[in-house]
């Protein structure tokens, strides 16, 4: 199947081929995703942390969300665009539908992304009745790291097993279209991936799922730190501080710019002009 064009093309690949996601937050992150034949952008909360620089995802806002949304689509008009509904932006149904408008209406995304299972259910349902498509995430959902005391791997005990795979159940018969699956051990998202009809897209939850998320500092080496299971695919901070420092030095010595990168003038033009500015 050709790269998927809508959110239900996102839901048809379940049993197809595998899906590859990345986060993007600005207009060139886009355009490369884009131009990598990247399936899905999703902007995600994770915004907060690796563009507007706070610790956790928590202070991000819808008008963030917006902002960052609108950007992002300008870079990809031809990639399907996930939206982060943010922490305390869907509490209830009304609230839900209203802020998912919004990334719907106001930023042309083809879809946005809950955290949470059973507990959103009804929000979900709203959305899902109102033709707005729907991604679940489940696991270690960010927007809960206080719930969580921390970033921690959830799923780990039997019972915590058994809510997370009755989650995305709920969650799959209330209509999403796909599922992220993020810190979870391998064999318990294999499981869910089995279980559920629809597409399961892992971060931190081992190579069985229908797909795979990065966040995009992660996927290309930006981050000055990664979590256990990101791989970095390039040393692109790497290659920027170099060019930087040499970019500081060039500009030190005088090599930078030098003839080939600057305008010259016509010897005659800059006679008439000392000339000119001769005469009385
Ligand atoms: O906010 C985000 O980037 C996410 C992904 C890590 C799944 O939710």
């Amino acid at each position: 199947m050709e790269r998927p064009k809508t959110a239900q093309d996102i839901r048809g690949l379940k049993g197809v081929r595998r899906q590859t996601w990345i986060t993007a937050y600005d207009y060139v992150q886009a355009q490369l995703a884009e131009l990598a034949e990247i399936d899905v952008i999703l902007v995600g909360d994770s915004l907060g942390m690796t563009t507007l620089g706070y610790p956790t995802t928590l202070p991000v806002t819808v008008r963030d969300m917006m902002h960052h949304a609108r950007i992002v689509r300008r870079g990809a008009p031809n990639t399907p665009m996930i939206v982060d509904m943010p922490f305390l932006s869907y509490t209830d149904p009304n609230q839900a539908l209203r802020n998912a408008g919004r990334f719907i209406q106001g930023c042309g995304a083809e879809g946005v992304k809950l955290e949470g299972g059973r507990r959103i259910l009804p929000q979900v349902e709203a959305l899902v009745a109102e033709g707005i498509p729907v991604v679940g995430h489940l696991g270690l959902t960010p927007q809960s790291v206080h719930r969580f005391g921390g970033y921690r791997v959830q799923a780990r005990a039997a019972e915590a097993i058994r809510e997370l795979v009755e989650d995305a159940e709920s969650l799959a018969e209330a209509g999403v279209i796909a599922i992220v699956l993020e810190g979870i051990p391998d064999r318990v998202a294999e499981y869910v991936t089995r279980r559920v009809p629809v597409p399961t897209i892992g971060i931190g939850a081992g190579n069985q799922t229908d797909g795979q998320v990065l966040v995009f500092h992660d996927c290309v080496g930006l981050s000055a730190r990664l979590p256990k299971f990101a791989k970095p695919f390039a040393d692109v901070r790497t290659v920027m501080v170099t060019g930087l420092a040499q970019y500081r030095e060039a500009v030190l010595t005088q090599s930078f710019p030098d003839e080939a990168h600057a305008y010259h003038l016509a010897d005659e033009e800059w006679e008439r002009f000392l000339q000119m500015m001769q005469r009385p």
